[in-house]
Formats: C-alpha cells, sequence, structure tokens
C-alpha cells in the first residue's frame, strides 16, 4: 500500500462540524452528548477512534449539517477539554474554536451523592467548582463531593 491510500482514515466533509483532537474513549460520549445515537438520526456521521495525531492519539466526530449549542459545547468540555470544533462550509474550515472548560458548572451534571441537597425535592440546581482538568474532577458546591470525568460523563443531565 502506498503512503496516500495509508493515509485516509476518515473522509473529508463538505458541509458540517468535526469534533477534533477529543480525548481517546471519549467519541462515544460525545455522540451521546450531542443526540447523535438515535434510530431516528439521518444526518452522516463518521467516527475515527485512537488516530495519530501530531499530540499523540485522538478520537475524531464528523457530523454533516450539526450546529453544537453552548450547553453541548459545555458536556463536552467536561468530559474532552482539549477538544476543537471546526465548523466546514464548502470543503473550508471557516471557523476553529477550543471548547472552553468553565471554572463553575451549573445544571448539566447530576451530583452522585444521593444525599446531596440537590437530589432532594429542593428546588436547587447542581453547581460544581471545576477543580482539575487534567484528569477533570470537579466538586459540588452543596456536599463537597467530588466527581471524575467517569461519573461526570454518568450523571450528565
Ligand atoms: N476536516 C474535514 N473536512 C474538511 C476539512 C477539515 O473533515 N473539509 C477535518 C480535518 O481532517 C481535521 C479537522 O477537520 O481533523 C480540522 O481541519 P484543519 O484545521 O484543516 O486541520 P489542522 O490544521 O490539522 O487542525 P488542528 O490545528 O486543529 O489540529
Ligand atoms: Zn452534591
Amino acid at each position: 500500500m502506498n503512503d496516500k491510500k495509508r493515509a485516509i482514515k476518515i473522509s473529508p466533509i463538505r458541509k458540517g462540524t468535526v469534533i477534533d483532537h477529543i480525548r481517546c474513549g471519549q467519541s462515544l460520549k460525545v455522540l451521546k452528548i450531542l443526540g447523535l445515537t438515535d434510530v431516528e438520526i439521518r444526518d452522516v456521521v463518521s467516527i475515527a477512534m485512537n488516530v495519530e495525531s501530531s499530540s499523540g492519539k485522538k478520537d475524531i466526530v464528523k457530523v454533516e449539517n450539526k450546529e453544537i449549542s453552548s450547553e453541548e459545547l459545555d458536556k463536552i468540555s467536561l468530559i474532552s477539554p482539549e477538544t476543537t470544533i471546526n465548523i466546514i462550509r464548502d470543503y473550508e474550515v471557516i471557523k476553529k474554536q477550543r471548547v472552553n472548560l468553565p471554572k463553575r458548572v451549573s445544571g448539566i451534571v447530576r451530583c452522585r451523592n444521593r444525599n446531596c441537597i440537590t437530589n432532594q425535592r429542593e428546588p436547587v440546581d447542581p453547581e460544581f467548582k471545576v477543580i482539575s482538568s487534567e484528569p477533570v474532577n470537579i466538586k459540588c458546591i452543596y456536599c463537597e463531593r467530588e466527581m471524575k470525568e467517569e461519573e461526570i460523563s454518568e450523571n450528565l443531565l
């Protein structure tokens, strides 16, 4: 096989969004966050896992015709803070944006402590302080329970 054939792993897209530099193993969670696991989805979606890149291995998700909301961006930042979002039109990257891991997270993750006030019948939205990004670790501002990546992705709202 020549080098060019070896290099082709996942085709460029004409129009849509490329979610790039996803932490290895997190691409399926990204699909879940974007609601792309539904059987009703008609858009073309491509996924690559464990692809070599300049900065080590990564996952990539490419979706045609998809706009990503700011809530979805925040969720992705929690499970993969180095992710970049590339908007593609006519095969060109017209906008590149890195997701931004916020200092505080409210309303998008449930506290894993069942006795936390945010899990009672009180009108208290869950809120966390982000205490580290590598690995991602967040701390509930009410009960101080810490949650790491795996727990965060299991408790996304
Ligand atoms: N891409 C694509 N279809 C296009 C254009 C780009 O799928 N029509 C993908 C590229 O394969 C890459 C990502 O979108 O995974 C970003 O493209 P580009 O900015 O051209 O690549 P890089 O400069 O390598 O990006 P970065 O610096 O963010 O790694
Ligand atoms: Zn809590």
